[in-house]
């Protein structure tokens, strides 16, 4: 497991300094999620419910807004995320074979991350490299028409 998934003590008191300093904290969960989500990587149930005590909001809320917005997640993301955009040109271009080849090799679906913490699997849409499509990213580097016999050898690179 990514050692930076760890759910510690000083994460939590620097959420709690984060909020203390705010002036207010009422209308601001969207805020303090985005805050909560940058320390951890993640927003597991524990943090969702430290944030919701802390602002006094529900923990189902705190939920329903962690749920309803894709960019909150409440799965650690591997030590390196891979990216598969699924955007129109490289969708036509066969990204949806990258990314099966991509969920054989690793074993995961969509939103999961490898049992070892290495490996996490997201699609985007249009990352906007569409003159390379199809594209799979990762973490920041970028790979360039890929194909699905490639997939291998670029999992390669980060064993
Ligand atoms: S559609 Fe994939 S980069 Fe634009």
């Amino acid at each position: 497991m990514a050692a930076n998934t760890a759910l510690t003590d000083e994460k939590f008191q620097e959420l709690e300094q984060y909020i203390d300093a705010m002036p207010t904290t009422k209308g601001e969960l969207i805020r303090v999620l985005h805050k909560a989500q940058e320390i951890f990587g993640y927003l597991p149930k524990e943090v969702q419910k430290f944030v919701g005590k802390k602002l006094n909001v529900s923990t189902s809320k705190v939920f329903g807004v962690v749920s309803f917005y894709s960019y909150f997640t409440m799965t650690p993301k591997g030590e390196f995320n891979i990216s598969v955009c699924m955007g129109t040109a490289c969708y036509v271009r066969g990204a949806d074979k990258v990314l099966d080849e991509l969920k054989k090799e690793l074993q995961i679906e969509v939103g999961e991350t490898t049992p070892d913490g290495k490996f996490s699997l997201t699609s985007l849409r249009c990352v906007g490299a569409c003159g390379l499509a199809p594209v799979v990213m990762v973490g920041e580097k970028v790979y360039g028409r890929v194909e699905a016999n490639m997939v291998k050898d670029i999992l390669l690179e980060y064993k």
